[in-house]
């Protein structure tokens, strides 16, 4: 059997206990426990300069290779920063007035991607097939074939595709979709990127491609890791400081799309209109900074910065704090320990392609006291999380409102729900997800055949 080849921008640093949070690393990570991978990508560091094009590093850990390769400042800026996180996430997002587009940037995007398949064709052979990975490398696939790879390739797309009214706000829009031709198969997470993607290509006189994987994570080592992490000294240090207090958790990166804002003033909206919860309640909203150089990202800090001392300023007691607001990144397996403690989980992203996070909760939880989760509609995973308590993340009210319904959710009512959605969790797993996709490609269509 050949090698499964893995591409993606962000690639775990594999010998290092503590990643950078990121549903496509932790869930591809989950996925690849089995059969022989190389799983090529940048490796997160830049260089002033470079002649030519860099060679990989290579490292092999377990049944996985993994080669990296760093980018030049110049690089890193116009594909990474500029093009991928400035223009195609937001837009991509629903987010149509944030996209920063210009002409630049996507001629370096271009140009990162083709060298990005000079790069990685040495490493391949005949019989590999390919599975290439989100928004920052949509033309890749083109590229690997302009150089005569005639391998499986697959696409996966982690973020939400949106109507093509939208998706064509982007100047060239239908180049995008030009580069899904190349693809032997293209999968999203939801029915609805699904049809949204179709549509787009019928209305390009493209072919068909997409169909929806839902990414899953790693259930029963996720519920280890948070049995484990509850005898921790973390978990009891948190536990000692609520003193009684009940907790409800956010756990996000520091981006625009998870609602953030919306979130605070939600809770704001709780202390206000049910004071009966004031002293009895902690927020606890975890938020490692995330590309903390695009200007986006710079401004929602400040916000949220903003929000969290106007809302303390107002509610604190002098021995109770309503916000703790941590940007600092907290290791995976500290932080399953705090999902199970946690009684509620606030997860109101205003767009996510899936969210993990939600599903880690659920399989976080003691089944014989299970928290609570809410759940934004607009995250990829609402659909199969359709038991959780499901609200709009614009209206602040209809959060503050969700919170308190959770705080008093009886103890039948939360395990009804939750062993609901653990069964969902456990039937679309991260292992399950790649294989699902992998037998789809192996079937699909040949697409290119020179
Ligand atoms: P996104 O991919 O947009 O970041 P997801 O919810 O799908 O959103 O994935 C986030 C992943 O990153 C989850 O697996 C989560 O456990 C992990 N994560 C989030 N915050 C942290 C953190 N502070 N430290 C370490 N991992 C984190
Ligand atoms: C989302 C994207 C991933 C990305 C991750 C972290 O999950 O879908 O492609 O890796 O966010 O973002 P970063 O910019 O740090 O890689």
């Amino acid at each position: 059997m050949g090698r499964l080849i893995i591409v993606s921008n962000r690639v775990p640093a594999p010998r290092e206990r503590n990643q950078p949070a990121g549903g496509l690393a932790v869930g591809l990570k989950d996925a690849l426990r089995q059969g022989d991978a190389l799983w090529f990508g940048w490796s997160g560091r830049q260089v002033p300069e470079m002649s030519g094009d860099p060679t990989p590093a290579i490292d092999r850990v377990g049944n996985v290779t993994y080669a990296t390769i760093d980018l030049t400042t110049a690089q890193h800026t116009g594909f990474y920063q500029n093009f991928s996180n400035g223009i195609l996430w937001p837009l991509f997002h629903y987010r149509v007035g944030l996209m920063n587009y210009s002409r630049l940037d996507w001629e370096m995007y271009l140009s990162v991607n083709a060298m990005f398949a000079r790069t990685l064709r040495p490493l391949l052979r005949p019989d590999d097939t390919i599975w290439i990975h989100d928004y920052h490398l949509f033309p890749l696939g083109q590229a690997l074939r302009d150089l005569g790879v005639k391998c499986r390739i697959g696409f996966f797309l982690h973020i939400p595709f949106p109507p093509w009214s939208l998706v064509r706000a982007l100047p060239g829009a239908e180049l995008l979709l030009e580069d899904m031709q190349a693809y032997d198969l293209v999968g999203v997470q939801t029915p609805e990127d699904a049809e949204n993607l179709n549509h787009a290509l019928r209305m390009n006189n493209m072919a068909e491609r997409a169909q929806a994987f839902p990414i899953g994570i790693d259930p029963v080592e996720f519920r280890t890791q948070a049995e484990t992490s509850m005898k921790g000294t973390e978990v009891s240090r948190l536990r000692d400081s609520l003193r009684g207090a009940a907790l409800v958790l956010g756990v996000d990166r520091l981006d625009y799309s998870k609602g953030l804002p919306e979130r605070f003033k939600g809770y704001e909206a709780l202390l206000s209109r049910y004071p009966e919860h004031r002293g009895r309640v902690t927020f606890l909203q975890v938020a490692p900074i995330s590309r903390g150089n695009v200007e986006e990202y710079r401004q929602l800090r400040c916000q949220l910065d903003e929000l969290t001392g106007r809302i303390n300023g107002a509610y604190s007691e002098f021995d109770w704090t309503p916000i703790r607001y941590i940007t600092r990144p907290i290791s995976r397996d500290v932080l399953a320990g705090f999902y199970r403690m946690a009684d509620v989980a606030l997860i109101t992203p205003l767009r996510d392609g899936m969210n993990l996070v939600a599903k880690e909760y659920i399989a976080a939880q003691d089944p014989a006291d299970p928290g609570v989760l809410i759940l934004s509609h607009f995250a990829g995973a609402a659909p199969e999380l359709d038991e959780a308590v499901l609200v709009n993340p614009y209206d602040t009210d209809e959060i503050a409102d969700a919170l308190h319904q959770a705080l008093t959710m009886q103890r039948p009512e939360r395990q009804t729900r939750w062993t609901a959605l653990e069964k969902e969790v456990c039937r679309t797993t991260a292992v399950s997800w790649a294989n699902d996709f992998l037998r789809a490609l192996d079937g699909a269509p040949v697409c290119v055949s020179s």
